[in-house]
């Protein structure tokens, strides 16, 4: 390990789902200490806007852009061979990716009584058999390095279930938020604890990371019903989790591994 415990200089790190909001936030947080930020994504237009943007924010970044479903084991396997022939040692998995349901203003439900087996497979294939496949694949890689971290991104929906009272506009929306992000969230708490005993030995620090909602553009209803079940009265700014992706990604978490850190402006704790 370095000395200092903020530089990771010589070190990559993958973060997949990377072209999204907090993709983008978190290859800041990671670049921002030096590690060389591989950044995964199906959406190849998208990733090279968020490499872009991500080296306005930090001048120094070194980013690279890799198309690549984490559902597909092929499309993994190809991407093995890129990030192991790199000069920089993978040191951090970022499990970021997922298909996030968004807060529809029409007619749209994800309802228990509407479940559709097909779109649940979908999700489960990029957030929780992703995120498995990923660790597959490159836990080895940070093993042959001498250790590092796996980072799982869940939601504060991994510690309580969802209000559905704040997703439903009277007159306008029927969505519910769905039982598969429920799930997938809170398996994802499962495969942290999971692999934090099973790679203990290997030095490998596995911790999960649960945000609360961030504001981009939901409507005003929703914002304001989800506000009133926060005791700090806001939802999180997209920057607000940056900080906590540095520690959870370097030795500042020396002693840390299998936690689920929530950030949710307290919401859990009402
Ligand atoms: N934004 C929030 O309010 C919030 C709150 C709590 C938790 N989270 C979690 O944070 C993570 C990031 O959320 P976000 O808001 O940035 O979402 P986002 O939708 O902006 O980004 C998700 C990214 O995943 C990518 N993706 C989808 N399927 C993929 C696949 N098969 N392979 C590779 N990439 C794929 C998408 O193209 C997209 O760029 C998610 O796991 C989400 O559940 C977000």
């Amino acid at each position: 390990m370095n000395e200092n415990p903020l530089s990771c200089k010589d070190f990559s790190a993958i973060i997949t789902g990377g072209a999204g909001l907090l993709g983008r936030e978190h290859a800041v947080a990671l670049a921002e200490i030096g590690y060389k930020v591989f950044l995964f994504d199906i959406d190849y237009e998208r990733l090279k806007i968020a490499k872009e943007r991500i080296e306005q924010d930090v001048p120094t970044a070194q980013i690279q852009i890799v198309k690549c479903n984490v559902s597909s084991e092929d499309e993994i396997r190809m991407a093995v061979a890129t990030v192991r022939n790199d000069t920089h040692q993978l040191k951090c998995l970022v499990n970021n990716a997922s298909i996030n349901p968004v807060v529809a203003t029409d007619e749209f439900s994800h309802s228990i009584e509407n479940f559709d087996s097909n779109l649940w497979n979908l999700e489960l294939s990029v957030g929780l058999t992703g995120a498995i496949l990923m660790c597959k694949h490159f836990g080895p890689l940070i093993v042959d390095g001498g250790g590092g971290y796996i980072l799982n991104i869940s939601s504060d929906l991994s510690v309580i279930s969802p209000d559905q009272r704040i997703y439903k506009v009277e007159g306008l929306s029927k969505f519910v938020k769905p039982v598969s992000y429920s799930i997938i969230k809170s398996g994802l708490i499962g495969l942290t604890r999971y692999l934090a005993t099973y790679w203990a030995e290997h030095n490998i620090r596995v911790n999960a990371l649960s945000p609360g909602g961030v504001e981009n553009g939901q409507p005003q209803t929703f914002i304001s019903n989800l506000e009133n079940l926060i005791p700090m009265s806001r939802m999180a700014r997209k920057n607000e989790y940056r900080g906590a992706v540095q520690f959870l990604c370097t030795e500042q978490s020396s002693y840390m591994t299998g936690q689920n850190l929530v950030i949710d402006g307290g919401r859990s704790v009402w």
